[in-house]
Order: structure tokens, then sequence, then C-alpha cells
């Protein structure tokens, strides 16, 4: 969460902090803001809103200079308000920095510090670092020195990156538990949370490790521990592969992803074999085995355990994330704990590998964004290979994680298996008028609900998932045998319910909780293999094997939710309060 960029070139910088903020936004869009070193002083501009919003403050107030920072903003302590947007500037202006994580004990530093005579003018946690570091300036410190007082005094997690007056050609930049990574350009250094935000001036990229002060030159990095050791450097070219991402002719980048599924499943299964082989024999030796994950990628591994269980005769237990302290006394060094995560930078999902790590289990990992965290601290990686997903709602991530645990289940997927999947989804994709006319019926209401069994639970899950996030709707999903032990009660005459309805083994047992509801007045919305009089609207699944309805399903839930929220005018590809990489607990 919050993107943060600094910058230190030849030129202006002040245009491509804006342009490189600008694909830092899916990681916050509550505020954004920048300052530039420009003739010997700290110019900021920030406001409320979007990287377009700032862009268009600079272009009203240009500033400029051949230094600079800039933060898309997640708000986490203060509000959202010009005043709490970063950068934020010590007293005196000597220095301005940036901030991604929660810095915990700010409010006895912020005491302490307010005591010794520094004015606050901001609410965030945050500012408590740059007063810092003034002091540690003012005492005669330089830029290392000064660093490593800040780094002894914060409790909590931070990239940090600042901007010092009295020292223009260098940055400072400390990480402790939140991705941060310099680029090395041609006369040019720059700092990042994403190489997403640099990839179109240089691959060349030093990853920082936790623990670790950088100080950023035009020609280089000089990377020492919070305790002043120098670091060896290690210098990664990263695969072009990071291409800047396009929605081309699509709307939004949400219906994009969701429409490239197809090809993404091809993709997935085209893995070099190498990685599945490891993460299968490493699961085969396991003696126990936990699937941890958050939100979207939680719903996969809950298909995850599914087909272990079928193919591999493997019992696991599916954890959240951010409850894996109930479960982490059995990850020693019989257990195996599988990560997943789109991002790789999931604090939730971190946290968990960390402990499972230091605990002695091996920790494997399904990522797609690469490089990541989670993949640095995992045993063994498998990547989903589907490019980067931009909508903030994980649409072609989902699908491809449950392919890719089907495949690393059976050991492989055969050429036969992939080409039913595709061509079902593509039937899907095909039901997109259908679905527009069910979203204008959703669209209307307050409430929805989809019910499932089986391998379509997950499924319903994740359709109020979608539909929460997306068209800000109070959704529901619900396993279908559920329902009549309590959530009947909220059935009422025409309230919307999405029965997951594959001709599979759970068929008849979901028609008749269908039944049920339609008997108490409620709108039954069918997404079957088949029509019935039991459901007042129809949306039909092309027929696959078993294991493939959560996939083939996932591709109406999500477009049912991408046109509910176009109909009531959401902000799709970037939902309010959301941001797509969530980095803090
Ligand atoms: C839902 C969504 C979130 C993520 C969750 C985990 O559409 O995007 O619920 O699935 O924040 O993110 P990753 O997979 O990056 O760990």
């Amino acid at each position: 969460m919050c993107g943060i960029i600094g910058i230190l070139g030849r030129g202006d910088v002040a245009p491509y902090l804006v342009d490189g903020l600008g694909r830092l936004e899916y990681r916050g869009y509550d505020s954004a803001g920048m300052a530039v070193m420009e003739d010997g002083a700290i110019a900021v501009l920030r406001t409320v809103g979007t990287v377009e919003r700032l862009a268009a403050m600079y272009r009203g107030s240009p500033v400029s200079g051949a230094a600079g920072l800039a933060h898309t903003r997640w708000a986490t302590h203060g509000g959202v308000s010009d005043r709490n947007a970063h950068p934020h500037v010590s007293c005196g202006g000597e220095a301005a920095v940036i901030h991604n994580g929660i810095i915990e004990n700010h409010a006895e530093l912020r005491e302490e510090l307010s005591s010794k005579g520094h004015a606050f003018k901001s609410e965030t946690d945050t500012e408590v670092a740059v007063h810092l570091l003034e002091e540690a300036l003012a005492a005669g410190k330089g830029p290392l020195e000064a660093g490593m007082d800040v780094a002894r005094r914060l409790r909590g997690q931070y990239a940090l990156v600042f901007l010092m007056r009295g020292h223009p050609d260098v940055i400072l930049a400390m990480r402790k538990n939140a991705p941060l990574l310099v680029g090395l350009g041609k006369g040019e250094s720059i700092v990042a949370s994403d190489a997403l935000a640099f990839i179109d001036r240089t691959n060349r990229v030093v990853f920082l490790e936790d623990d670790t002060l950088a100080l950023v030159a035009r020609d280089g990095v000089r990377v020492y521990g919070f305790l002043g050791q120098e670091r060896p450097v290690v210098v990664t070219d990263l695969a072009q592969e990071l291409t800047l991402p396009d929605k081309h002719d699509h709307e939004h980048f949400t219906i994009k992803e969701i429409r490239e599924q197809p090809e993404a499943v091809e993709r997935v299964v085209s893995q070099v074999p190498g990685s599945m082989t490891i993460f299968r024999r490493e699961l085969e030796k396991a003696k126990r085995v936990f699937f941890v994950a958050a939100g979207t990628s939680y719903h996969a591994a809950l298909l995850a355990k599914r087909y272990f269980s079928d193919h591999m005769k493997l019992y696991g237990e599916v954890i959240l994330a951010s409850e894996y302290r109930g479960s982490e006394q059995w990850f020693d060094d019989g257990a195996v704990v599988v990560c997943i995560s789109q991002s790789g930078e999931t604090m939730d999902v971190l946290e968990a590998a960390r402990s499972a790590k230091g605990r002695g289990a091996t920790v494997l990992s399904m990522v797609n964004r690469s490089p990541s965290s989670l993949e640095m601290l995992s045993d063994a990686v498998v990547k989903l290979n589907v490019g980067p997903e931009v909508g903030v709602a994980a649409t072609k991530s989902f699908t491809a994680q449950v392919v890719l645990f089907y495949a690393l289940a059976r050991g492989g997927a055969s050429e036969e298996e992939v080409a039913e999947l595709k061509g079902a989804m593509e039937a899907a994709l095909a039901q997109e008028q259908e679905i527009i006319g069910v979203a204008e019926l959703v669209a209307k209401g307050r409430d929805v609900y989809f019910l499932g069994r089986g391998v379509s639970y997950p499924m319903a899950l994740e359709g109020a998932l979608k539909m929460k996030e997306l068209a800000y709707l109070h959704a529901e999903g619900l396993a279908a045998g559920e329902l009549k032990h309590g959530p009947l009660a909220l059935v009422d005459s025409g309230t919307p319910l999405v029965l997951l309805n594959p001709e599979d083994e759970t068929y008849a047992e979901t028609m008749s909780n269908g039944a049920e509801v339609k008997s108490r007045g409620g709108m039954v919305i069918g997404f079957s293999t088949a029509p019935s009089p039991t459901y007042d609207r129809f949306v039909r699944i092309p027929p696959v094997r078993a294991e493939f309805y959560p996939v083939v399903e996932a591709v109406p839930l999500q477009l049912l939710a991408y046109h509910v929220a176009r109909l009531l005018d959401k902000s799709i590809d970037k939902p309010r309060n959301l941001a797509k990489s969530v980095t803090v607990k």
C-alpha cells in the first residue's frame, strides 16, 4: 500500500515523478504528492485525490529540480486530507519524507519530539520520521548516521525515502518489512516500491533487504545494515516481461483482465516443469500442509485443498493469513506452508511465511507479481505468468491460481484439458449480454446472495467478494446447505440469489435449496449447465469436468459484479478504500 518513488537525475525529474507515480497508483489513491529540490529548497505539491489531480496541480504551478520524491497514499493514520498527504517536511524545511507502512510507536515519538519543540503539521504516523531525521542532521550527522538514528528509534514496518536540502546529491532510503528497490539508470537512480515505476528507464535493479539503509546517488547505490555495516550490492537484470500495462480498447483494466482469462489459463500451465516438480516433492514429504492466503487468494486456497486431497491424498488446512497465529504452533520442520498471493506483498501472508520459516517449516509460494517479498523468503516458488493485474479486484490471477493448483495436484495438465478449459471460458464470456440483463435486476436491490456446494462453495464466497468490492453492494456467499441454518430468514420477496448449480454431484441438493428460496418469494438466478423452472433467470455455464467448474463459474461471477458496478457508476478499477497491494496489517 502507498506507492513511493524517489529519483536523482540529471535534468528536471518532476514530469517523470508524476508519470512514474501514475504507475504506482494501484497501491493507493486517497491522495498524492511530490517534493522536488528546487534552487536549494524543497518545494512540495500535495492533494487529496488521484495522481491525475496532482498532475493538474503540477501543470498549474510547475516545480522543477534534479532530485525529487512522490507518493500515492492509502490512508492508515490520519484522515484523507491535503495536510496528511505525503511528502511531509521537517520544521525548517531541511528534509522531506515519503513512507509506506506503519510506524507503531509514532504516538510516543510525537510526544517526545513535540516536547523538544518540533511542530507537527499532520496527523500521520509518518511525520515523526522526518523530525527524527531533522534532529540527527541538526546534530551534525551525515545521511548514513542520521538514517541509522532514525532506524534505531522506529518500530513497525516501513519503506522510507528522504530528500535532504543539505545533501542534494543523495537520497536516503530505508526498509523494514515493506517493499523497496533501486533502479540504476544512465546517470540517474530511482528508488521505488515497485519496479513498474521505472521499468521504462532501466531494468537494472538492486533489491533492498529488510533492515537496510541505502544511500542512493546518481551513479549507484551503497547499502548498509541498520548498525552501519556495509552490505554487498547485487544488481539484477529484470526480465523485460515486466511491461507497462495498457487497457487497449477496453473501458477498464478489470474487464480487459476478465476477458483475457482464456489465454491466461493456457499460459499458466506452460510453466517450467522444474518448479512444479519441487513443489510436489516437498508436498509429498510433508507431515502437515497449510495453505495460507487472504481475500480472493484464500478462495483459491480452499480449492487447492480439495485438489490436493483428491489427487495426492494429502490433507491440508486452509488458513486466513491474518489468523495464522492460531495454527503457527504446528509450523514445524515437518510442515509445508503454501502461501498464495497475487502481489507477493500482502503483509499478513508475509508474516505467516516468516513465522513458518522461523519455526523450521518449508515455505512454498505461488505469486503473480515478480519480483516480490514473498518469493524472496520462500524455499520454492511457482509463478502464475499471467502478466500484471492492474484492476484492484483479482480476476485473472484467481483463475490462474486455481488452474495452477489443479495442474500441481495432477502433476501437469494435458493439452486436452487446457483446450477444454479455454473453450469453456470463452463460451462463458460469450454470455455477457445475458449477464448484463441479470446485472440490471441486481443493481436495483440492496443485497445479493450467492449459494454453492462442493467446489462451487468457494465460488459463492468469491462471487460475493467481487460484488462487494466492485459494486459496493451487500453480498454474502454461503454454502448452499447452510441456508436453512439461519440465512434463509433474510430471504424476502424479490431477494436476488445466485445459485451456482452445475450438473455435478451437488446438482440435486443445490436445486432443492433454490426451490426453498423460490417458495419464499426470492428471485433465483441459476448459473447452471441446464435451465430449470426453479430459476427466475438463467445464465448458462458450459459443461466441463466437475473440477473445472470453479474456473468456468468465475467468469460470469466477475462479469456480473463488473456490470452491476458499471450500472451503478462505481470506480471499477480502483474501488473506494481499497488498494491492490495490502502491505499493512
Ligand atoms: C479481491 C482482492 C483481494 C486480494 C487480497 C490478497 O478481489 O483483490 O481480496 O485477493 O488482498 O491479495 P494477494 O493475492 O496479492 O495476497
